[in-house]
């Protein structure tokens, strides 16, 4: 009987074929700087509730246990301003409570910048740990300049005693443009309470950045990366001068951006932000703290104040504060 030739199994070709090679995995992108910005904290005294009755101080406590309980390599904590809800001592010594032993435990820096709610001379005192004869410089802006190992932060205080809307003095912004001249090893963070860039929400576009276009051009070709603000309460992003502009909602409440017309709702939100800095970009995301009600419900008059409000405060400081702003 002859004998039957052997045929190869499917298995056994296939095998016999070039195995096309795996794809390597591609490597893993982690952010070189992780910063986690806490904005609008409003804090009060011990025992008071703002704005009919939100604990912001538990919001601040919420914000604090999930950066810990996260893990994640924190390089630094951005306090965008308003801090406090009407500059109060006692409510910037309650805020330190609660971010320095975080800061601690994330062996992290914290960075304090004023918001319109905030006071100089308490805001000096108790945050930054000058002494009470600083309290003649209540009038000179909260500047500053920080380093985490090659990332510079560069804060500017964009307040003027008196106006919820943000400005920049010529001297700011020839000390910016003469900071930013020298370019960091992995560039800048600029942080700045008010947003120089619209908001969607009238009552907030009011009271914006006035000298965005300065500002452009102080930021122009340098080698800030993104800007950092708050002030909306509401999380937005931008461009200025090409440059990213990241508005991080609120850990104290947050705006209603879908307010019915004419209206201005706030809702019983708390967030915060991580911004992610990866060598070739900067990710900005939201941190949600708490579920969303109403808190407040801004009517059609509430709205017209404000506006009118706004009319004068620009009037007040065209005819009498610029001087002083500049
Ligand atoms: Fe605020």
């Amino acid at each position: 009987m002859p004998s039957v030739p052997t045929v190869p199994s499917v298995t056994s070709v296939t095998s016999a074929l070039p195995v096309p090679p795996v794809p390597a995995a591609p490597p893993a992108r982690v952010p070189r700087y992780t910063l986690i910005q806490l904005s609008d904290v409003h804090l009060v005294d011990d025992g008071e509730l703002p704005h009919g009755g939100v604990d912001t101080h538990a919001n601040l406590e919420s914000a604090a246990r999930a950066v810990a309980g996260s893990g994640t390599a924190v390089a630094g904590l951005v306090l965008t301003g308003d801090l406090a809800d009407s500059g109060s001592p006692a409510a910037y010594r309650r805020l330190r409570a609660v971010v320095e032993p975080l800061a601690r435990h994330l062996g992290a820096p914290v960075i304090y910048a004023m918001g319109n709610h905030d006071e100089r001379t308490a805001f000096r005192r108790e945050l930054l740990g000058a002494a009470p004869a600083t309290d003649s410089l209540s009038t000179i802006p909260c500047d500053s300049v920080h380093w985490i190992a090659g990332l510079r932060i560069v804060v500017l205080d964009s307040t003027t005693p008196g106006y919820d809307s943000g400005h920049l003095t010529d001297a700011q912004l020839a000390w910016l443009r003469d900071e930013l001249a020298r370019p960091a090893p992995d560039g800048t963070v600029l942080v700045l309470h008010h947003p120089p860039v619209p908001s969607p929400m009238l009552v907030v576009e009011l009271m914006t950045l006035r000298e965005t276009d300065r500002l452009a051009r102080a930021v122009a070709g340098s080698d800030v990366r993104i800007i950092l603000c708050g002030h909306a309460h509401h999380a937005s992003c931008g461009l200025l001068a090409g440059i990213p502009v990241w508005v991080s909602p609120a850990t104290a409440f947050g705006a209603d951006l879908l307010s019915p017309a004419g209206r201005a709702r706030a809702l019983r939100t708390a967030a915060c932000s991580r911004i992610d800095i990866y060598p070739h970009t900067v990710v900005a995301s939201v941190v949600t703290l708490a579920p969303a009600d109403i808190l407040f419900d801004n009517d059609e008059s509430d709205m017209a104040r404000h506006i009118d409000q706004a009319a004068t405060d620009d009037g007040r400081l065209t005819e009498q504060g610029r001087a002083a702003c500049s």
